[in-house]
């Protein structure tokens, strides 16, 4: 997330307190601070076009959906509850982002949409939600495949 500050805009990038611990989800986290990166770079760089825009939306939908479904695989073997009241976040965002993902407004609008979304939420919820499975995950409960292969998982949940 960008805020204004009286020297400049501060960026939000990912940090190592940010850290799960487990290094294909702490991949995929820093993944979404990357898309908001590129994202930023398009815009200061020149005009959007539908190429960077259908390009961007779909590699966030294969991490949303990838990244989701990774971490939804071990917290269903979790600490009760946890992964009901955890998939909740993770449908909130999902139906936000398909909003914006079918939303009428301009590229240039739409695109900004997306980023401060993925901005604003992605660090929120690592802290408040992903940091309550850190003090139980276990590395090796974790599918550490490539997203797109964790797909065929899915009938597991
Ligand atoms: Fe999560």
């Amino acid at each position: 997330m960008f805020f204004k500050s009286k020297s400049g805009p501060i960026k939000i990038q990912w940090s190592e307190d940010m850290a799960v611990g487990v290094p294909s989800l702490d991949d995929d986290h820093k993944s979404f601070f990357e898309m908001v990166e590129s994202i930023r770079r398009i815009q200061r760089f020149g005009s959007v076009n539908n190429w960077d825009f259908d390009n961007i939306k779909m590699i966030l939908s294969e991490y949303v959906e990838g990244h989701f479904l990774r971490e939804e695989l071990f917290l269903v073997k979790g600490p009760y509850n946890e992964y009901v009241l955890h998939k909740r976040q993770h449908d909130s965002f999902r139906s936000k982002l398909s909003k914006f993902l079918t939303t009428a407004s301009s590229i240039e609008e739409n695109m900004e949409e997306i980023a401060l979304l993925v901005e604003s939420w992605i660090p929120n919820h690592i802290q408040k939600w992903d940091f309550r499975y850190r003090d139980w995950v276990k590395a090796e409960d974790v599918d550490p495949r490539p997203l797109g292969l964790l797909l065929s998982s899915r009938s597991r949940l």
